[in-house]
């Protein structure tokens, strides 16, 4: 069978058995250094990712190799390289043998690993989950629960944002993701979860006990345990949750929906897609909050605008300062800096020959930053996407912290939602300070987060 045709039925076994056969593709005739013996350029990567990428660009341009020890492959950079990858016209590229790296044996099976028409059925049905009507619902189970989560802030105190909001999101999640009779479990279910993403993020992936990625396997399992017995309950007596949604979504031409395997497999995902991203959001946007006072005050004047105690869609529809400071956060901290694909044929881009089987890598942190694109890029200006300059407009795929094309972020609407009733109610009641010479300390990879867990001072109003 074709590899186009193993993808499109997302047959896993061949598609790895494929994915093995093929080793290291040949790059010697692309622009590049080899980076450091053994280590490759993974060191680079690891410490700084946006210093690597400026450094390699201006030696190099737009395309360049890139070595590892388990694997090579290559950068392009740029809106043109973005839309490339991200639209995947003529099915060039595969999702599936460029993640499964991270998700073998903890996500298995998700939508964002799937290719072509399988993508296509599998993202269609999940779509109907992220609908306004679906998302009202979720906004009354989280408005609450958040606002009473603030309550927990020791007021008057420095304090790490990023464990406090952790905690609370996965809180939040196993109630919307999981459904209303969590309490008992979550303890053991929130362990579970944050097992599994640890595990995505263990580079070896051996079979080792006590590994992380032993750890996750277990995890995976108790996940999937938890929704196999819920089920029928869930399919008899449905919440407003993501969970009970999943068992009663169907597709719309041909009334197919998903097994009990399929909905196990894209609740743990959606779960893992919505909780690290967001939390690294809210943290990218506090710290910015702090070090800019003027915009605080500008959210502080907008949530008292609203003034309501428990938000609805229409009123976080009306937050459109608090929209333009999360756009400019994500710009600047995109919590998820690069984005893989693998080529399944040869191929051209700006003068160069990249052969078939290369790992791709895009980055979203890289276009972020043109100077070609933004004015100032280096400076908190969330006016940029104000109607008026619309900085973001000139490219399509200049602006990409929720991806592009078939596999943009489905949770995208969800996010903003998520991030703006926790905004809404920090700023009601706090204000957020750092100290004078405090800078945001930052690691990229796997995905944005504060290096020291936050610290800023969180000041009643
Ligand atoms: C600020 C928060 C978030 C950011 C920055 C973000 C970013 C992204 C990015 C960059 C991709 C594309 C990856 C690629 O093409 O390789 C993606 C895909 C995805 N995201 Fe998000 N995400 C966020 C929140 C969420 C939430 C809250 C959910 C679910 C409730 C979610 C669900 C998904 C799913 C299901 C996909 C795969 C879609 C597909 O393959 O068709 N994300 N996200």
């Amino acid at each position: 069978m074709e590899i186009a045709q193993v993808l499109e039925q997302h047959d896993v076994r061949s598609a790895r058995r494929y994915f093995r056969a093929h080793g290291r593709p040949d790059l010697s005739g692309l622009p590049g250094d080899r980076g450091l013996p053994v280590l490759g350029h993974s060191a680079a990567v690891l410490r700084d990712v946006h210093a690597f990428l400026d450094k390699q660009y201006a030696r190099y341009g737009s395309v360049f190799s890139l070595h590892g020890p388990r694997a090579d492959g290559v950068f392009l950079l740029g809106p043109q390289a973005n839309e490339l990858l991200l639209k995947n016209e003529d099915r060039l590229f595969s999702n599936f043998l460029a993640w499964d790296l991270t998700f073998a044996n903890i996500f298995d099976n998700n939508v964002l690993e799937r290719d072509f028409g399988g993508h296509k059925r599998h993202r269609k049905i999940l779509q109907s989950a992220f609908r306004r009507p679906s998302i009202e619902g979720h906004i009354e189970i989280m408005d609450p629960l958040i606002r009473q989560g603030l309550g927990r802030l020791r007021a008057g105190h420095r304090q790490k944002m990023l464990p406090f909001i952790k905690r609370l999101l996965l809180d939040v999640g196993a109630n919307v993701f999981l459904g209303e009779n969590v309490e008992q479990e979550a303890d053991k279910l929130n362990k579970a979860f944050v097992d599994c993403v640890a595990a995505t993020a263990d580079p070896f992936k051996l079979n080792i006990p006590f590994t992380p990625f032993v750890r996750g396997v277990k995890g995976q399992k108790v996940l999937q345990d938890y929704i196999f017995r819920n089920i029928e309950r869930k399919r008899a007596a449905p919440g407003r949750d993501l969970f009970s949604e999943l068992c009663q979504l169907t597709d719309e031409d041909d009334g197919s929906h998903f097994s009990d395997q399929e909905i196990s497999d894209h609740i743990a995902f959606l779960l893992f897609a919505a909780h690290d991203t967001t939390t690294s959001a809210l943290c990218s946007v506090l710290f910015a909050m702090a070090a800019n006072p003027e915009w605080q005050e500008r959210l502080i004047a907008e949530v008292d605008a609203i003034g309501v105690d428990t938000l609805t869609h229409d009123e976080i529809d009306r937050m459109s300062d608090t929209s333009l400071v999360i756009q400019e956060a994500l710009r600047m901290h995109p919590p998820l800096v690069m984005m893989p694909r693998y080529s399944l044929r040869e191929f051209e881009f700006q003068g160069q020959r990249i052969p078939a089987n290369t790992p791709c890598v895009i980055s979203s942190l890289f276009t972020h930053y043109m100077e070609e694109y933004w004015s100032e890029p280096r400076r908190f200006d969330p006016q940029r996407f104000a109607p008026g300059r619309a900085e973001d407009k000139q490219h399509f795929f200049q602006y990409i912290p929720f991806g592009g094309g078939a596999h943009k972020c489905l949770g995208l609407h969800f996010a903003q939602v998520q991030g703006k009733i926790f905004l809404y109610h920090f700023f009601r009641r706090y204000r957020v300070e750092k100290r004078a010479r405090q800078r945001f300390k930052y690691n990229n990879i796997p995905l944005t987060f504060p290096t020291n867990g936050l610290p800023l001072r969180v000041v009643p109003r």
